[in-house]
């Protein structure tokens, strides 16, 4: 069969972030706990005049940069942050990236790993027709609640890839392993604006899952854990990442390098968890941040989704990868970003948007191409920043006055 994969990724984080050794202070916490304990540095936080929609259309905006929109004939939108109950995310990124109207587009939900089962139904859409691509967002803010066990491990960030027969990045192995199983460790009813967890169950569910579906994708595979250069993990938090290569070394009668996961740190200790985009923020943290050529390395890749469903599956790094990922743009994006302070972090947080459908614009804030720019009559309304280079034409639901 003729190789499908990744052909393009493009990333997206908010301007702003807290250093998590102010939040541990405000909190009277250890910093060591957050540092070390839980491997985090900084954490990316959305303005008011940002959400899921404008994110992923940021991300999908830099992995749409040498393809030819015309060929992307799916957009599938992975998010557990949506915005709405009925209409899915991928429109207003449909409309907002002018893609054709043939493209079809969709919201996928399963917490974490709702981007990992888009992937495999791209997998298969491209599989059947070689000549479509399929644009795949992954886009979160992760939010558990002001001064909870799970704060120090909120973020947000947006992960955006094309999947083709023609991968210049990443060539996806045919072999997965999968697990379900019903549990509550992690969900968020209708009416929260953030997350229930068990925190410690979640992480014991995480590795559960992660044995049983590696055992999966060895058995159809034949693969051991030798013959994986690299792995990523999802990340709820970096020590989270740690914790499993060493199970999985472990239970494979192995050492675990710390150098195999390394490079797959680097963005997510910066930005915090981004639910389910952070597993591809750590492949493209590995492919973007590595001081190996990547090559012909063959990466495990470990998604988790809270509640549950996990999978196991790798790829193969092709030639000439380097050309296809822009270590400079994410760099850039990184270093460019405000510190909040506490105070400001909190207001960020506790800010609001009408529920009885009055019309209210927000303040511009610091963002990327695109932003929410207000409500009114309970309809979002989304706009192409003036200021931005090469703006896009003025979206479907530009605010005025
Ligand atoms: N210096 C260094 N390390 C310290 C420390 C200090 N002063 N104080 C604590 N730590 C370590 C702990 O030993 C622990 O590490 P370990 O698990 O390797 O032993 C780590 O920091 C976290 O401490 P812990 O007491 O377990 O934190 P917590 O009870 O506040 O909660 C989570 C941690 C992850 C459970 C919580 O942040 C959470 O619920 N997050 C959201 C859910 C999530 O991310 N789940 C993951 C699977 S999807």
């Amino acid at each position: 069969m003729k190789q499908v994969g990744i052909e393009s990724i493009g990333l997206y984080v908010p301007r702003y972030y807290v250093p998590l050794t102010d939040l541990a202070r405000a909190r009277g916490a250890d910093p060591r706990k957050y540092t070390t304990g839980l491997g985090q540095e900084l954490m990316g936080v959305p303005p008011p005049d940002e959400d899921v929609v404008t994110m992923g259309a940021n991300a999908a905006h830099e992995a749409l940069r040498d393809v030819d929109t015309d060929k992307i004939d799916t957009l599938m939108f992975a998010t557990e942050s949506g915005i709405d109950q009925s209409k899915a995310a991928a429109i207003y990124v449909h409309h907002l990236l002018g893609l054709p109207p043939r493209c079809k587009s969709f919201e996928i939900k399963q917490a974490c790993c709702g981007s990992t089962a888009a992937l495999q139904m791209a997998l298969a859409f491209v599989a059947q027709k070689p000549d479509r691509k399929v644009l795949i967002i992954a886009s979160d803010v992760a939010r558990y609640g002001l001064v909870t066990a799970g704060e120090p491990t909120q973020g947000a960030g947006a992960m955006a890839f094309v999947v083709s027969a023609q991968p210049r990045i990443l060539a996806l192995d045919n072999e997965w392993g999968s697990y379900t199983e019903d549990v509550m460790d992690f969900w968020r009813p209708n009416y929260l604006d953030e997350a229930v967890v068990d925190g410690k169950y979640s992480i014991k569910v995480y590795i559960k899952a992660l044995t049983e579906s590696w055992k999966q994708y060895t058995e159809e595979s034949g693969r051991t854990f030798a013959d994986h250069e690299h792995y990523c993990y999802h990340l709820p938090f970096t020590r989270m990442a740690e914790k499993a290569h060493q199970h999985l070394a472990k239970i494979n009668g192995g050492l675990s390098n710390p150098e195999q996961i390394k490079a797959s740190l680097r963005y997510n200790r910066k930005i915090g968890n981004s639910y389910t985009a952070s597993l591809y923020v750590g492949l493209a943290s590995l492919l973007e941040t590595s001081e190996t050529d990547l090559t012909g390395h063959r990466i495990g890749m470990f998604s988790y989704g809270s509640g549950c469903m996990a999978a196991y599956f790798s790829g193969v790094v092709l030639p000439g990868y380097r050309d296809a990922v822009q270590p400079g743009r994410m760099r850039e994006m990184l270093e460019t970003r405000r510190a909040l302070t506490i105070d400001e972090y909190e207001a960020f947080y506790l800010h609001e948007l009408p529920r009885d459908g009055s019309r209210y614009l927000t303040e511009p804030h610091d963002t990327g191409r695109y932003r929410l720019a207000g409500v009114e009559a309970h309809k979002r309304l989304y706009e192409a920043c003036a200021q931005a280079p090469q703006a896009a034409e003025p979206a479907h639901a530009v605010a005025t006055g």
